[in-house]
This record gives structure tokens, C-alpha cells and sequence, in this order.
């Protein structure tokens, strides 16, 4: 099956930039192929729109709030990102949680108002180095998906598996690893869900390991930073995918 490629920009490119790759991008994707990415949030209505752009890119929010629309000063609804064109929000990723205070309470209440608009939540869980060293990774990711997972309705959802020892760093989780936390994971979410949703490994995928992971079972895909912001790495992500 095609595995999902979900390039993460987090805070990088300018506009331009972002125009000039998505230009780039569509002159090397084959018809059926499928590449989502996350830009920074201002861009995304510009991108969702550009007639550059075909059906193949599929637009991510990198945030989304956990509040529907009001008094809330900087926020953007799920409705306001879907009425751009977005397709999915990225919630509970370690960045925002380590800097942002997203609580798994948070990430509840953001993947509940991105499934009531219609936009897939990509719900990121992951454990520390200390916990991984302390032998609690499991327990803690089990905890991270089952707070934010348990009372949501039915709708698509997707996980993504984050070691957030390996995010930005150059290390991966080994291939056992990976294998061993989704075939968690997929039986945490075949207890919680009818729908068992796909599950998507990130740290520090490139072209380089990429193959080795999408072959890893229960592995449907990859959250993508780095290797995501340069056109040719990317495009060999989403090729590894076919
Ligand atoms: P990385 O980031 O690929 O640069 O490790 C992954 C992520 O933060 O989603």
C-alpha cells in the first residue's frame, strides 16, 4: 500500500520559497502520487489556492487551536484552516508540547475540533530519551494515545510515531525499535477504534533509511522535518512511498 509522506517545514521558507518548491514538486510527481506537507501556517490558504498546484499536494496544518471560533487572539479554527483548502492538523507534536504547553488534555481538545471540521488530526506521540532509557516508552506512548484518542468520535485520524530522542537529531530509532512500538501501537488502536488508523513513524527519516522504515510492518508512512525542506530529498521520500 502507499505509504502517507507528511513533510513538516515547521518555521522555515518564505513564501516564495514555498511557491517555487511546490512549482518544482508538481513537475516531478507522478499522477497517484501523494505528498503532504506543512508549511507554516500563513502560507497555507496562498498554497491550497495556487493553480500550480495539483491535486498530488496535500496541505497540513503544523497547529491547529483547541478552540472553536471566539476571543482567542492569534488562534485559528479547524473550520477556518479547512475553508483554506488543509486537509489535516498536526496536533500534540513534541515541539508544541515541550514549548507550547500542548498537555495531552490539549491535544484531546484539538484532534476533537479537527475531526468536528472535517480535518484529519495527525496525532503525535512520542517518549523523551529518559524515558526510553528508563524503560517507560511504551507506557508513556500508550498513555499519550489513549488520553487523546479514547473519547473522540468516529472519523479519520491519523498517529504518527515521534521518538522525540530522534527528531532533528540524525538519529533514528533502529528498524527493531520501530517495529516494536507500532505493533504496540496498532494494538492500543485496534482497542480504541473500529478504524485502526495508519501509523506513521518520524525522527530524522531520509532518503537514506526511508526504505528500510516504510518496510517495517504497521509503518504506513513518514512525518517528515528536515529531509522535507530540500526538493529532491523529498521527492525520494514520497517515490520510496510508491
Ligand atoms: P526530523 O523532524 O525529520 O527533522 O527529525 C521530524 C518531525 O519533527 O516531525
Amino acid at each position: 500500500m502507499r505509504k502517507l509522506v507528511v513533510g513538516n517545514w515547521k518555521s522555515h521558507k518564505s513564501l516564495a520559497e514555498a511557491h517555487d518548491f511546490v512549482v518544482a514538486l508538481n513537475a516531478l510527481l507522478q499522477e497517484g502520487d501523494e505528498a503532504w506537507i506543512a508549511p507554516p501556517a500563513p502560507y497555507l490558504a496562498s498554497l491550497a489556492a495556487s493553480p500550480q498546484n495539483a491535486s498530488t499536494i496535500r496541505w497540513v496544518a503544523q497547529q491547529v487551536s483547541a478552540y472553536g471560533r471566539g476571543a482567542h487572539t492569534g488562534e485559528f479554527t479547524a473550520d477556518m484552516l479547512v475553508s483554506c483548502g488543509v486537509r489535516a492538523a498536526l496536533v500534540g507534536h513534541s515541539e508544541r508540547r515541550e514549548r507550547y504547553g500542548e498537555s495531552d488534555d490539549v491535544v484531546r481538545e484539538k484532534a476533537m475540533r479537527s475531526l468536528e471540521a472535517g480535518l484529519i488530526p495527525i496525532v503525535c506521540v512520542g517518549e523523551t530519551r529518559e524515558e526510553r532509557e528508563a524503560g517507560s516508552a511504551f507506557e508513556r506512548v500508550e498513555y499519550q494515545l489513549k488520553n487523546a484518542l479514547s473519547a473522540l468520535p468516529k472519523g479519520e485520524i491519523w498517529v504518527a510515531y515521534e521518538p522525540v530522542w530522534a527528531i532533528g537529531t540524525g538519529l533514528t530509532a533502529t528498524p527493531d525499535q520501530v517495529e516494536a512500538m507500532h505493533a504496540h501501537l496498532h494494538e492500543v488502536l485496534r482497542a480504541l477504534r473500529s478504524d485502526v488508523p495508519p501509523i506513521l513513524y518520524g525522527g530524522s527519516v531520509n532518503p537514506a533509511n526511508v526504505v528500510e522504515l516504510f518496510s517495517v510492518p504497521h509503518v504506513d508512512g513518514g512525518l517528515v522535518g528536515g529531509a522535507s525542506l530540500e526538493l529532491e530529498s523529498f521527492v525520494q521520500l514520497v517515490q520510496a512511498g510508491r
